[in-house]
């Protein structure tokens, strides 16, 4: 999927405002060996490697628009790489995901498959996006739904993978983790009206419809979907109640 960096850290506050509050998880451990996966451009892997001082840390993502921001921040600790996190390899004290195992399908044997990739003492720390629900969401899948985008598309609608919040922990406990938190946390943002809520998805959720429909259907698509948000959120401020889902776990 192509994504525009730009585009996405139009809303980089609000993005990152999870960040803390996932890094806050992690029990630091001297000289740990970490993966941040799907790193995007790179700036929170960065932050978190001055968080966990001493440590050696990989950023990991298939997007080569994305990572072509987070060279400039590689060093001695901190190097990135062009890769599918599902092809991860090796054993690692830390696997970080911030905002990005949401692309990333078939949660029920990805967790575990990451799970055994911690060494003893490994940890694992993961927010994602848990917003399907939300009528930006439902808007994009009812405008794909209509003619002619429906024909386009050939009926195709985005499905999240996330799963219920609680279904994390049980995979964890399953895996023999310890230390198993997980929670749902809404975070709110105060957006000034209905267009920024989709300048936001232009960013993220509409990007596998755009990529999918031709030229010509493109801005149609996004002028229909702007009418049905205007429609719904004709209010300023609009009040973006935005859910995600965090957990971590330590390997015994
Ligand atoms: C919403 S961005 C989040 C980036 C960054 N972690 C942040 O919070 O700003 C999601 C990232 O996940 C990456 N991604 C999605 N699927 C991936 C996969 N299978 N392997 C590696 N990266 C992936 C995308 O390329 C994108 O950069």
């Amino acid at each position: 999927m192509a994504w525009d960096p730009q585009q996405y850290l139009k809303f980089r506050e609000q993005r990152f405002a999870p960040f803390e509050d996932l890094v806050s998880l992690i029990q630091p451990r001297p000289g740990m060996r970490g993966v941040d996966l799907g790193c995007g451009t790179g700036e929170l892997t960065a932050r978190l490697l001055e968080r966990l001082p001493g440590s050696q840390l990989l950023g990991m993502d298939s997007s080569a628009e994305m990572l072509a921001r987070a060279s400039a921040l590689a060093g001695p600790q901190l190097s990135f790489a062009k890769q599918d996190l599902r092809g991860l390899e090796g054993e690692w004290d830390l696997l970080f995901s911030h905002a990005a195992l949401q692309w990333v399908d078939e949660h029920e044997r990805l967790i575990p498959e990451l799970f055994a990739r911690l060494t003893w003492g490994g940890q694992l720390a993961v927010q994602m996006p848990a917003n399907d629900d939300h009528y930006t969401h439902a808007a994009l899948r009812e405008v794909a739904g209509e003619a002619p985008f429906r024909e386009a598309l050939a009926g195709w609608v985005r499905t999240s993978p996330v799963l219920p919040v609680e279904r994390y922990a049980e995979l964890l406990f399953s895996c023999g983790a310890e230390h198993i938190h997980a929670r749902l946390q809404v975070y709110g943002h105060v957006l000034e009206d209905a267009d920024a809520l989709l300048e936001w998805t232009r960013g993220t959720t509409m990007l596998p419809y755009i990529e999918r429909l031709p030229a010509e259907l493109q801005e149609r698509f996004v002028s229909r979907y702007r009418e049905k948000l205007r429609e719904r959120f004709p209010q300023r401020p609009v009040f973006y109640a935005f859910k995600r889902i965090l957990f971590a776990a330590t390997r015994p």
